[in-house]
């Protein structure tokens, strides 16, 4: 098993008030798995991914990343694996802004222990989604949906084992919306592991599986029956 939880709570202490955020996660997520975590605002979408994602540490519960309980890891061993394993990809595409859509993706490789042939892996990343012609311009001189895919490739350089993406197609047009849920299907296609983060059914239909949350629990974990899947025929262009 990639991901496993057991119980996970998370509470937010402002002052003496507490929020229970997560009450009680128990989730489990196969390596290849392609799955939507659903929900109205405010019910933990966002914290449940900082969790997994290594962003932030539950208050309590257990959580297994490839088997290894998460806990006996020190703070910079769980940046390094964030590092290495996961990428993230926001709504609010998080670029460098004056600098160029290489050195955007080259950014990671510089903290990676595995530093060769860095332009090329930019590179490469880049192609993938379909920016290989893009690479020379600025990250503020390109459309939202280019800027988008070049945070995709940025979450790809470093070869991760999972994709987190929270509300993605957020700030997107329907087109744009389209090719990077094109390019997620893509990833999931040739074995990357991909959970997103959205409130949106059309956009989770994309996924192979849906797990709703309220309240910070989980109300209903399903599979997407292959007649009901949404396909994106966006192709990058
Ligand atoms: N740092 C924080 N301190 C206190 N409350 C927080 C903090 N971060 C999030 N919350 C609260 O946790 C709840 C869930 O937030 P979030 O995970 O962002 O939800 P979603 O992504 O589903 O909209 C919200 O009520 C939010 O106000
Ligand atoms: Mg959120």
């Amino acid at each position: 098993m990639l991901i496993e939880l057991k119980n996970i709570i998370k509470n937010y202490d402002n002052g003496g008030l507490i929020t229970n955020v997560l009450r009680g996660i128990n989730l489990e997520v196969k390596e290849g798995e392609f799955m939507a975590i659903m929900g109205p605002s405010g019910s933990g979408k966002s914290t449940l991914m900082h969790t997994i994602g290594f962003l932030d540490r539950p208050t309590s519960g257990e959580y297994l990343f490839d088997g290894i309980d998460t806990k006996d890891f020190t703070d910079d061993e769980l940046a390094r694996i964030r590092n290495e394993r996961i990428g993230f990809v926001f709504q609010s595409f998080n670029l460098l802004p004056r600098t160029t859509v290489l050195d955007n993706v080259i950014l990671p490789l510089l903290y990676s222990s595995s530093k060769k042939g860095l332009e090329q892996r930019a590179k490469n990343a880049l192609e993938a989604v379909g920016l290989g012609e893009r690479i020379t311009f600025m990250s503020n001189q390109i459309s939202g949906g280019q800027k988008q895919r070049v945070a995709i490739a940025r979450a790809l350089v470093c070869d991760p084992k999972v994709i987190f993406a929270d509300e993605p197609t957020g700030n997107l047009d329907s087109k744009s919306g389209s090719t990077v849920m094109h390019i997620l299907e893509k990833l999931n296609k040739e074995g990357r592991t991909i959970i997103l983060v959205t409130h949106d059914i059309n956009v989770a239909l994309h996924a192979k599986r849906i797990v709703t949350i309220r309240d910070g629990e989980i109300i209903s974990d399903r599979k997407v029956l292959e007649e009901e899947r949404v396909h994106s025929k966006e192709a990058i262009d």
